[in-house]
């Protein structure tokens, strides 16, 4: 037993409620927390492991818009979705709460009422749009108007989709109310701001100074760049009816900002967690000997790292996270996984069409978890790993030494005679492992520490490769019985030490070999690995053998690559009717200036490259009106032979130029590819003359 428990409030971001939970959300917050956590808890340590869904924000306004039902409707669903399958993932959450609960609506709202009665704030009145049908400003999507940039008639209030500028509502052209389509009014509106500059010296001593060392690299280097570019007040509270009004006087039809009320959700599931368990919840948040931990994706750490901090601070009576071991993202299949594009891998369907193999999941998540930098998720090496990893050598071992326990013995673990030289080094170094991959979890580095799981077995495998029980049972029956003695030391340490990885796994090992994990008398613990000479004892009886593992098919990767080709397909086609055009309309021109252009189908007759440069070639092609030199600029797509003969689209009254001491005389239409090589403009023309024209 841990004589000296250590307190753990360990939190994983809220996820939004507008769609189910994806493997990318799993790689990068919840199977790592999970795994900290079970960990924690197996030794001995008192951890509070927190989370819930995060149900405010446009966004889900939105969602709701085009549904054609309430807000609440949609959180509802998804939040039923998410909570069972991170409860049938095994994510052992102490509390998955959500943000329109009653106890968060308080807390936050109290948050917010102490900071402002302690003048924590800075209020300011700006003019915004406002719609006086709908009767509410407009933020951010709910207004759409023309691009003061581009001149695109569409573009969102807040960003504009086809140039990719991103401006204030207010500076849009002839801009509407996306909900009743009428033109906004200005209107003057008060909001409030953290002051966050000056909060300013406070991280740069408590972010920068003293975190250099132990912060991940790309955590410390955003917050770096952020604070060294300077700081500036927040607004953290909106015009909006979704979301939690904002608790003071003259606040009427506003909300606090998604953003400053989401993370005020791990206090508050935390205070509903301990008024269930008659805990109290403050140590866990205001006790220096608490070690407070936020699981996060990258995208997060600014919130995780700068504002959520501040408020802590502002506040004055909470304790500041001890680290924030953000992650990186994770791709699917080489694409960047996308819930509008449908590329995703999502749980609730995960579970359903694998039953009983979140493990595998688990695994491979770890294995390929996006610690240091962005990663890829594919289905062979999903394939891969569970065959040649989980079941060839995980599963082989476990399943060598009960199928013999059972075929030699019964089932009863056999007393062991003399050790060999070998048979001490192996139990030797087994007891090396809790250590190594506690340190590795420590870190926060799961990968290597489930590598070393995975050694366990291999070190497994290998001691019963050598040895041969299945041989010198015929010959040598005490050596036998050493033999499969130390090899199921070797699987009880492996049903003890994978739990925090593969805790399904972890619970059938444990049935099999009919143990028990920490707590209860004569119980295994982490550390019993490493300090006791017996886990499992001579005449103990395990129970039957089972594969823990089973292969995946072929046929089952096949499905999972049908249903993202199917994605990416119904994707293309959305794309093409929207053609995404990148570059601005140019100016209008009238039809007289269109019929001033001669264009004409031609041949390619020869090319050859322009000597000493890179683009040039230098063409003779037949117009139909004669055959004529042009130097075109392509040289870097294609080569001199692969166009001779090539049909092409010719501007041929394009006043004649020289390029590098050639005359040219015309122009050859191209456009280029995403790849961007350039592609020849080519109307359908087989079976058009050469001089046709274009118009
Ligand atoms: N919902 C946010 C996201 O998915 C995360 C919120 S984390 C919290 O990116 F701290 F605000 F809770
Ligand atoms: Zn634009």
């Amino acid at each position: 037993m841990n004589q000296n428990p250590k307190r753990y409030t360990i939190t994983a971001a809220l996820p939004y409620t507008n769609g189910p939970v994806h493997i990318g959300h799993l790689a990068g917050v919840y199977v790592p927390s999970d795994i900290y956590a079970r960990f924690q808890r197996l030794q001995g340590n008192d951890v509070a492991f927190v989370c819930g869904s995060d149900e405010h924000g446009v966004p889900i306004t939105i969602k709701a818009k085009k549904e054609g039902i309430t807000p609440q409707q949609v959180v509802d669903k998804y939040h039923a979705i998410i909570k069972q399958s991170f409860e049938d993932f095994g994510i052992t959450f102490d509390n998955y709460s959500r943000t329109s609960a009653k106890v968060h609506h308080d807390t936050a709202s109290e948050f917010f009422k102490k900071l402002y009665d302690d003048g924590k704030f800075v209020e300011e009145v700006t003019e915004q749009l406002y719609d006086p049908e709908a009767n509410q400003f407009l933020a951010d999507r709910f207004i759409v108007g023309t691009c003061p940039k581009c001149g695109f008639e569409e573009s969102y209030g807040d960003q504009c989709e086809n140039c990719g500028t991103s401006h204030n509502a207010t500076d849009l052209i002839n801009p509407k109310s996306a909900i009743s389509g009428n033109t906004p009014e200005l209107k003057e509106t008060k909001h409030w701001f953290l002051p966050l500059d000056q909060y300013e010296p406070f991280l740069k001593e408590w972010v920068l100074k003293s975190h250099k060392k132990d912060w991940k690299t790309n955590v410390y280097g955003q917050c770096k760049s952020w604070i060294d570019d300077g700081l500036r007040p927040r607004a953290v509270t909106r015009d909006l009816d979704w979301g939690i009004p904002v608790p003071v006087e003259g606040a009427e039809g506003k909300v606090l900002y998604v953003w400053f009320d989401a993370p005020i959700g791990y206090i508050s599931a935390t205070k509903e967690w301990a008024a269930r368990e008659g805990k109290d919840w403050e140590p866990y948040w205001k006790s220096e000997d608490t070690k407070l931990l936020h699981f996060i994706g990258k995208d997060n750490i600014v919130f995780h790292c700068i504002i959520f901090p501040s408020m802590l601070k502002a506040d004055g009576s909470y304790i500041m996270p001890d680290n924030v071991p953000a992650n990186e993202f994770l791709n699917l299949e080489g694409n960047k996984i996308s819930t509008s594009k449908n590329w995703a891998v999502w749980l609730h369907e995960y579970l359903e069409e694998f039953p009983n193999q979140q493990d595998v999941l688990r695994y491979v998540l770890t294995a390929n978890a996006p610690e240091t930098k962005d990663n890829d998720f594919t289905w062979a090496d999903f394939q891969q790993r569970n065959n040649s990893e989980l079941v060839a050598i995980f599963g082989n071992f476990i399943n060598r030494v009960t199928v013999l326990t059972h075929k030699y013995y019964d089932g009863v673990v056999p007393a062991p005679s003399s050790f060999s030289e070998v048979d001490q080094q192996t139990l030797k170094e087994l007891k090396a492992y809790p250590d190594v991959i506690a340190s590795s979890i420590e870190r926060y580095r799961f990968r290597e520490a489930q590598a070393e799981l995975m050694n366990v077995a291999r070190l497994g495998n290998k001691y019963l490769a050598d040895e041969e029980p299945w041989k010198t049972i015929k010959t040598d029956e005490a050596r036998t019985q050493t033999v499969m003695y130390v090899a199921l030391q070797i699987a009880a340490a492996l049903a003890v030490l994978s739990e925090p990885f593969l805790p399904f796994t972890s619970r059938k090992l444990k049935d099999i070999l009919n143990v028990t994990l920490s707590g209860v008398e004569g119980s295994l613990s982490w550390n019993s690995v490493s300090t006791d000479d017996t886990l499992v004892p001579n005449g103990h009886t395990i129970n039957k053998s089972e594969l823990l593992f089973s292969k995946i098919e072929d046929e089952q990767v096949q499905h999972q690559l049908d249903k993202l080709a199917a994605s990416k397909k119904a994707n293309a086609s959305e794309n093409t009717a929207q053609a995404t055009t990148v570059t601005p309309q140019k100016d209008m021109i009238q039809f007289d200036d269109f019929t001033k252009l001669d264009m004409r189908v031609g041949t390619i007759l020869e090319a050859e490259k322009m000597p000493k440069t890179k683009k040039l070639l230098v063409l003779k092609v037949d117009t139909g009106i004669d055959v004529r030199t042009i130097v075109s600029g392509i040289a870097e797509s294609f080569t001199p032979e692969e166009i001779v003969g090539k049909q092409v689209t010719v501007l041929v009254n394009l006043a004649p130029r020289a390029l590098r001491g050639v005359e040219s005389q015309g122009m050859i239409l191209m456009t280029e590819n995403p790849d961007g090589k350039l592609v020849f403009v080519n109307p359908d023309t087989s079976g058009v003359g050469n001089g046709a024209t274009i118009n």
